[in-house]
């Protein structure tokens, strides 16, 4: 039974974590949030703002307080950003009330879905495609120690949406 449980999206930048997450709420009927929105209206500003004036950590330690808020609710749909990873906190508690969900793509896909983005503050400097790889290898083993994987590269996000209800229905 899969209950009233939260279903939890993680995974790199560029995954599909948010246009599967509205597929899935609207599929099952439950509600959706996106954390990196709820930091943005905790501090008031974009998360390039925060990032620029703050740094990361102000950052990271906001993510961890709506984590920490957003697993102790039931119902959501949850689209978490990309470095939620980082605090194994953080995987803990959604781990301990939700079913978390790691999506994957190959490096390709996701420089083919980031290019043209200007939003994240991490993808920001430098060389995009040489960030990335970089930020990947380093995450690469916090991704691959979440047991539920679905990679996203050849599917449509309503695709990967019902591949997740049904694990979610069946787990
Ligand atoms: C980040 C990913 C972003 C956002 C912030 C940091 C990361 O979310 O939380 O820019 O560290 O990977 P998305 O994964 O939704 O882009």
């Amino acid at each position: 039974m899969s209950g009233n449980r939260n279903i939890v999206l993680v995974g790199f930048m560029g995954t599909g974590k948010s246009s599967v997450g509205r597929c899935l709420s609207k599929a099952l009927n439950m509600t959706f949030t996106d954390m990196d929105d709820r930091i943005v209206e905790r501090a008031g500003k974009p998360v390039s703002r925060i990032f620029a004036e703050e740094g990361e950590h102000a950052f990271r330690a906001l993510e961890r307080e709506v984590a920490s808020e957003l697993s102790r609710q039931s119902g959501l749909v949850i689209a978490t950003g990309g470095g939620v990873v980082l605090n194994p906190a953080n995987i803990r508690d959604f781990s301990a009330t939700g079913f978390v969900v790691c999506l994957t793509a190959t490096p390709e896909t996701i420089i083919a879905r980031l290019k043209d983005d200007t939003t994240r503050p991490l993808l920001r400097d430098g060389n995009k495609l040489e960030s990335i790889r970089a930020l990947l290898m380093a995450r690469q083993p916090l991704y691959d120690a979440i047991p539920m994987q679905v990679r996203t590269s050849s599917l449509s996000p309503d695709a990967v949406a019902h591949l997740i209800a049904e694990r979610y229905a069946a787990t």
